[in-house]
């Protein structure tokens, strides 16, 4: 078969195609190793680069399994994305409980970002700095770093991440603001891009992730590149970063499958290639990566995710549960 690296490599203006990982699927020489250094290009952290995960006091980090995951990609030939500095999700108990000021608070914040950033200098290639900083409502979300910190705090965390590359001699590193469901929610969708104006006119920014947790029915083409594009006229680099594609969305078990039919199958094809389609026509400039979040169907957070209610009627990812290929990877392909 061709793989999905190959082929983008040849692309006139070629980019990553990237992979969400966790530590323990990296063995050399399983099967999904070979998988993915086949075909993919670049690798986020699923969840183990989070905060919670790294930082487990004030000033205490474990870097044991971000390590392993880093490593891995530096010493294949494979970009390491950063997945995430700041998340609401993913705050350590410690940060959770802080008794200490608000000026205390935002200064833990401050020396997460700088040691991370610094432990990971030349070897980390770009991080999603805030991650999902807006409600669906169309307001800043209401997160402990929100309260803490105040309005200016997504400002602040981008401002600490270049700081702390240029200290260690890193100036390639790539900043991105990365959030989810803003092409179909005009209301988010502006909402995220007066931070991101924010970020551009204070020079901090390079770039915006577009988690895309898609289904086969939304968004549709002309919501997906509308919302790109706005990124796009900014000079700002698009990052597809969390791509899968349910095909039995929605909150009414009754209502849904349990059965992968031929229909949904083809339907998924024709979307996941709606999709590489888009990224792939922007502009060389605008290009960085596309990456994918999990390999097999059974692997993948979606069936599991308490706020889908589905468990296990889903099928979002490129592969199935034995590591066969799925027509979305034939659909994916096909949009390169
Ligand atoms: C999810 C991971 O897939 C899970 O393994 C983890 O338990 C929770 O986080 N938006 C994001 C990702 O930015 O970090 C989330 O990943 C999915 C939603």
């Amino acid at each position: 078969p061709t793989f999905l690296k190959v082929k983008a490599n040849k692309l006139a203006n070629p980019f990553f195609i990237g992979m969400a990982v966790k530590a323990n699927q990296l063995t050399a020489g399983s099967k999904y190793d070979v998988i993915l250094k086949n075909e993919f290009s670049s690798i986020s952290a699923e969840y183990e680069m989070k905060m919670d995960q790294i930082s487990t006091a004030s000033g205490v980090y474990n870097w044991t399994v971000a390590d392993k995951i880093v490593a891995y990609g530096n010493g294949n030939g494979i970009n390491v994305h950063g997945h995430a500095l700041v998340w609401h999700n993913s705050v350590p108990t410690w940060l959770a409980n802080y008794t200490g000021t608000d000026a205390a608070f935002a200064l833990e914040v401050k020396k997460y970002i700088t040691d991370v950033v610094t432990h990971y200098k030349g070897k980390v290639k770009s991080w999603d700095v805030v991650n999902e900083a807006v409600e669906d409502d169309g307001t800043m979300r209401n997160t402990i770093f929100l309260k803490r910190m105040g309005a200016n705090y997504v400002n602040d965390c981008f401002k600490w991440a270049r700081a702390a590359a240029v200290a260690a001699g890193d100036t390639q590193l790539l900043l991105f603001y990365n959030d989810y469901a803003t092409s179909d929610n005009t209301s988010k969708q502006n909402k995220m891009y007066t931070i991101i104006d924010d970020l551009v006119a204070s020079k901090i920014l390079d770039g915006v992730g577009f988690q895309m947790h898609n289904t086969i029915f939304a968004p549709s083409k002309a919501q997906i590149e509308s919302d790109i594009n706005r990124a796009v006229a900014k000079g700002l680099k698009i990052h597809i970063s969390e791509l899968d594609m349910q095909v039995n969305p929605g909150n009414a078990p009754a209502n849904l499958t349990a059965t992968f039919t031929n229909e949904l199958r083809l339907a998924q094809k024709d979307k996941y290639k709606e999709i590489v389609k888009i990224y792939n026509a922007l502009p060389a400039a605008n290009k960085y990566a596309l990456t994918v979040w999990g390999m097999k169907d059974n692997e993948s957070w979606i069936p599991f995710s308490t706020d889908l209610n589905h468990p296990g009627n889903d099928w979002p990812l490129l592969y199935d549960a034995n590591f066969a290929l799925k027509s979305a990877h034939t659909g994916f392909l096909q949009g390169l």
